[in-house]
C-alpha cells in the first residue's frame, strides 16, 4: 500500500472543493492552512508536505525535502522567479488554460469598445452632455475593425482564443511567439480549445523578431505574452513609435511588458489613439496613478482572467496532476525554467 500524499493549500479554497478533491483522490491527505507567509508554517509541517497549492507561500528547498510539486493559482510565474524554489527541481505548475475563453471575450470586448470610442462616450456621459451632431460624426464614428490588422504578441492559449474571435470579425491576425510557431493542444498543457479553431488557419504566425516589421501595419496591438526576463519592457518607446499612426492597444498580459511612461506620452499625442489596460506596473493601481484620469484609456482592475467555471476546471487540472504525480508521469502545465514561464 503506497503511503498517503500530503497536500497542503494556503489558498482560501472552500470546504466543498477540498472535500471533492479528497473524495476523488483517495491517496491525498488534504490540509488547508490559509497563511500569508512561509514562516507561519512550522518546519515539522513543511517536512511532511508532498504537494503545495499556493499563490506565493514557498518554503526554502531544504525546509521541504519531500516537496515534489507546487501548483500555483496563477497563469504566470513571474512572482516565483526570485525565490530559491525556482532554482530547485520541484515541479511548478500553473493555472494556464483555464482563463483563455473568458479572457478572449474580455479582449474582444475591449477592442470593440475602443473602436466605438467608449472612452469618449463615457466622458460625454460624465459631463451630462449629449454630443452635437457634428461631434457625433467627427469624433464618434467608429474606427474600422473588419479588414484591419490585429497583432497578438504572445500567441499562446489566450492568443489562440482571441484570434478565433478576431478572425470572425474580419480582421487579419498576426501572432508572434518566442519560437516562431503556434502552440496547439498538447498532452502536457491544459488547453480549453474553446473557439480558437475558428480562424487559426488564416493567422500568420511568426517569431518575435518580426515585431519591428509588423508594428507599422498593426491597427490593433494585443499584448498577451507572459512577463519573463525576455518580455519585460518588450513594448518600449521605440516599439510604440513604430506602431501604425492612430493604432489601439489592448494589454491583458502583465505589468512591466509595456512601458507605461512611453504609452502615456503616445496617448497624449494621439499617436496611439486608445488603450485598454487590465494590468499595470503597480497593482493595485495607486490613487495618484495618472491612468485614473487618462482620457483615452479604458482601465480595468486585472479582471480579464476571471473564469466562470474556475472551480470545476481547477478540480480537473489538480486531479489530473495528482494522478500523474502518483504515477511519476510528467505534470500538466509545468513551468519551463529555461523559458521563464
Ligand atoms: N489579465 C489577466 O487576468 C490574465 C489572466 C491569465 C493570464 N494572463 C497573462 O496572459 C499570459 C499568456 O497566457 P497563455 O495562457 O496564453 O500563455 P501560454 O499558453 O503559455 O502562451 C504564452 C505565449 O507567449 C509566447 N512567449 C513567451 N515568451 C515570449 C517572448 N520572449 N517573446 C514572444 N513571445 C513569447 C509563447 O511563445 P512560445 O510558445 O514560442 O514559447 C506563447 O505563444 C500569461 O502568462 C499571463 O501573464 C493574464
Amino acid at each position: 500500500m503506497p503511503r498517503p500524499l500530503n497536500y497542503l493549500t494556503t489558498l482560501d479554497l472552500d470546504d466543498a472543493w477540498l472535500d471533492e478533491l479528497a473524495r476523488t483522490c483517495p491517496r491525498l491527505e488534504v490540509r488547508r492552512v490559509p497563511v500569508r507567509s512561509a514562516d507561519e508554517i512550522t518546519d515539522t509541517v513543511w517536512a511532511e508536505i508532498d504537494v503545495l497549492h499556493t499563490h506565493d507561500v514557498f518554503p526554502r528547498p531544504d525546509q521541504a525535502p519531500r516537496l515534489g510539486w507546487i501548483q500555483l493559482d496563477t497563469s504566470g510565474v513571474e512572482h516565483v522567479l526570485d525565490h530559491p524554489i525556482w532554482s530547485s527541481d520541484v515541479a511548478i505548475t500553473t493555472l494556464g488554460g483555464i482563463a483563455p475563453v473568458p479572457m478572449s471575450e474580455f479582449t474582444v470586448m475591449s477592442l470593440l469598445a475602443l473602436a466605438h470610442h467608449q472612452p469618449l462616450l463615457e466622458a460625454f456621459r460624465r459631463s451630462r452632455r449629449w454630443p452635437t451632431a457634428a461631434e457625433r460624426l467627427t469624433t464618434l464614428t467608429p474606427l474600422p475593425v473588419d479588414q484591419t490588422t490585429a497583432t497578438i504578441v504572445g500567441f499562446g492559449r489566450v492568443g489562440h482564443e482571441v484570434a478565433g474571435l478576431l478572425t470572425a470579425l474580419g480582421q487579419q491576425v498576426v501572432g508572434l511567439t518566442r519560437r516562431g510557431v503556434a502552440r496547439g493542444p498538447e498532452p502536457d498543457l491544459y488547453f480549453d480549445t474553446g473557439r480558437s479553431h475558428l480562424g487559426l488557419s488564416s493567422v500568420r504566425v511568426a517569431g518575435i523578431e518580426r515585431l519591428e516589421a509588423v508594428l507599422p501595419r498593426t491597427d490593433f496591438l494585443i499584448v498577451a505574452v507572459p512577463r519573463t526576463p525576455a518580455t519585460r519592457g518588450l513594448l518600449g518607446g521605440a516599439q510604440l513609435a513604430r506602431l501604425k499612426d492612430g493604432a489601439c492597444l489592448v494589454n491583458v498580459s502583465r505589468g512591466g511588458v509595456v512601458d507605461e511612461a512611453a504609452l502615456l506620452s503616445a496617448l497624449a499625442s494621439r499617436r496611439i489613439r486608445y488603450a485598454a489596460l487590465d494590468v499595470f506596473d503597480d497593482e493595485p493601481l495607486p490613487a495618484d496613478s495618472p491612468w485614473w484620469d487618462e482620457p483615452h484609456t479604458l482601465v480595468t482592475p486585472h479582471v480579464a482572467g476571471l473564469a466562470p467555471r474556475y472551480r470545476e476546471q481547477l478540480l480537473e487540472l489538480v486531479r489530473t496532476n495528482v494522478d500523474r504525480f502518483q504515477d511519476g508521469r510528467p505534470l500538466v502545465n509545468r513551468a519551463d525554467r529555461g523559458a521563464g514561464y
